[in-house]
């Protein structure tokens, strides 16, 4: 995996940027997708619209194929202090995106706070008809958004209290693990990536208290994450936590070996909600908080931007672009294909 760290005083201009990415595509112009996560619209007038809504104008600029949140969307259908039902702001705020940038829901603890996720659910029957996941396919990627907010041993924790049960991505045979084991098994034959997409985080570096990783789907044969690994899932992008964490290539709760099949796991809660948790207490949390990970698994990150991601795909290169608000170049790497040539 070629990586460039984020340096902590430097940002790529925006031409630069686009000048290194036309560049990139020059032969195989693959296509682009966002992510972003956490926007909690309604919960800080201050950050957590006019973020969401700048970020979106700056995915909108680069007109991506689609777009995935990855959950806490809203706080709650309940009003803010400016009166407005948080809910129906995020739905205002995401209709800026451009219509012909799709746009792919994950269900968080926050959508799951209320009604059991059906109130959420509501919100995208496209989406959400059948259960609280869904795959699709896009130019032989494959694509696929799990619930794993309810099915971690943490899950009454302050804040997750209220997500109960759903479908048990974490647990062999449940209805959601059922499910995912028959659709990665019935990619289409030509798939080439495979990404996943949850809420909670596996390796997240926040470490806030009650936003605690989730911890058994890591390790042991039949864990969520070591399912991922050993269907190829190149990377898998989650938000949770207020920060941006990019593990190593993880096989087994661990750093891959050369040839190994294995996972790149994202962090990427920065599209709004509060970020720099803990910096006010005495002595402030530190970031990246690694006594939360296995050893060797971090990468890097921070806590003090908010953000989006910009990915494109083609035939032999993931390439993903972490940007600010203003358009600033925070962290960017590339992932080349197993099968890929020299
Ligand atoms: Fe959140």
């Amino acid at each position: 995996m070629r990586t460039a760290r984020r340096p902590s005083c430097f940002f790529v201009p925006l031409f630069l940027l686009t000048l290194l990415v036309s560049c990139a595509s020059k032969d195989d112009p693959g296509f682009t997708f966002a992510v972003v996560s956490d926007s909690h619209t309604g919960g800080t007038l201050e950050t957590g619209k006019l973020v969401y809504k700048r970020l979106l104008e700056q995915i909108n600029e680069r007109r991506p194929d689609l777009l995935v949140h990855c959950g806490d969307w809203i706080v709650g259908p309940s009003y803010d202090r400016a009166g407005d039902a948080t809910a129906d702001t995020f739905l205002t705020y995401t209709a800026i995106l451009d219509s012909a940038i799709a746009f792919y829901p994950v269900l968080g603890n926050h959508e799951g706070d209320y009604e059991d996720y059906t109130y959420s659910m509501d919100l995208y029957p496209d989406h959400f008809g059948s259960g609280g996941w869904y795959s699709f396919d896009h130019k032989r990627a494959h694509f696929f958004v799990i619930e794993n907010n309810s099915d971690a041993s943490d899950s009454t924790l302050r804040g997750y209290r209220t997500c109960r049960p759903n479908g048990g991505i974490n647990t062999p045979g449940s209805p959601q693990r059922a499910w995912l084991d028959a659709d990665l098994a019935g990619r289409p034959p030509d798939t080439r990536w495979t990404f996943g997409f949850g809420h909670r985080s596996y390796y997240g570096a926040e470490g806030y208290s009650g936003r605690k990783n989730v911890y058994e789907g890591r390790t042991g044969q039949d864990a969520i994450c070591r399912v991922m690994e050993d269907a190829g899932v190149a990377v898998f992008f989650n938000g949770d936590q207020h920060c941006y964490t990019r593990s190593r290539a993880i096989r087994g709760g661990g750093p891959a070996q050369a040839g190994e099949p294995s996972t790149v796991y994202l962090t990427c809660g920065g599209a709004g909600g509060r970020i720099n948790r803990g910096s006010k207490r005495k002595p402030p949390l530190a970031f990246p908080a690694l006594h939360e990970l296995p050893a060797d698994t971090y990468e890097t990150g921070f806590k003090d931007h908010y953000f989006f991601l910009l990915c494109r795909v083609t035939e032999d290169r993931f390439h993903a672009d972490v940007i600010d608000t203003s358009g600033a170049l925070l962290d960017s790497f590339t992932i080349k294909h197993p099968l890929a040539g020299r």
